[in-house]
């Protein structure tokens, strides 16, 4: 007579110790989804160094042989403040996940007359990690 109710008792207490773990896990899940773990901001960034901090800054402000990416996810195109070197040929785009891939990917694709004259990022997930990194400096 009393098996069934232990085992029913025990059945509890084992969901209930799932339950407690979902919880306890979801804030992690829930970085790991959004692509915001510590590990991979540090690839992120890693990205960006490797093919794009030699001709711009992150720094508000600070304009070097390109304009600062600081605030350019999201931004009009071409309107860096203080920045001198544009082609012109930027204008009249938004910086999102599309435009930012395409110019990544071939400048000249964007605009044929592009000051940004570097070795394209032919890999497709490299690309992606330089973009979160540019996404998370808004933040
Ligand atoms: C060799 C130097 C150089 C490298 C390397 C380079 N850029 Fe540029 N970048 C420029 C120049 C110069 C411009 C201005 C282009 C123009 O006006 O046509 C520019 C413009 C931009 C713009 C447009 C800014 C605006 O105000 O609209 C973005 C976005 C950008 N670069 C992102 C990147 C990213 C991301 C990388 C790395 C994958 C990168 N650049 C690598 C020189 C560079």
């Amino acid at each position: 007579m009393n098996m069934p109710l232990q085992s029913g008792i025990g059945n509890t207490e084992r969901k209930g110790g799932v339950l407690l773990g979902a919880i306890l896990l979801s804030p992690l899940l829930l970085a790991i989804l959004s692509g915001h773990t510590a590990a991979d901001m540090a690839e992120n960034r890693t990205a960006f160094n490797n093919h794009c901090r030699m001709c711009h800054s992150i720094k508000p402000g600070d304009n070097r042989l390109g304009p600062t990416m600081h605030g350019i996810f999201g931004a009009q195109a071409g309107r860096v403040a203080g920045y001198g070197g544009y082609s012109g040929g930027l204008s009249g785009l938004v910086w999102d996940e599309v435009t930012l891939d395409r110019f990544i990917a071939d400048p000249a694709s964007i605009s044929p007359n592009t000051n940004m004259i570097y070795p394209p990022v032919k890999d497709p997930v490299e690309r992606k990690k330089i973009i979160n990194f540019l996404a998370s400096l808004k933040s």
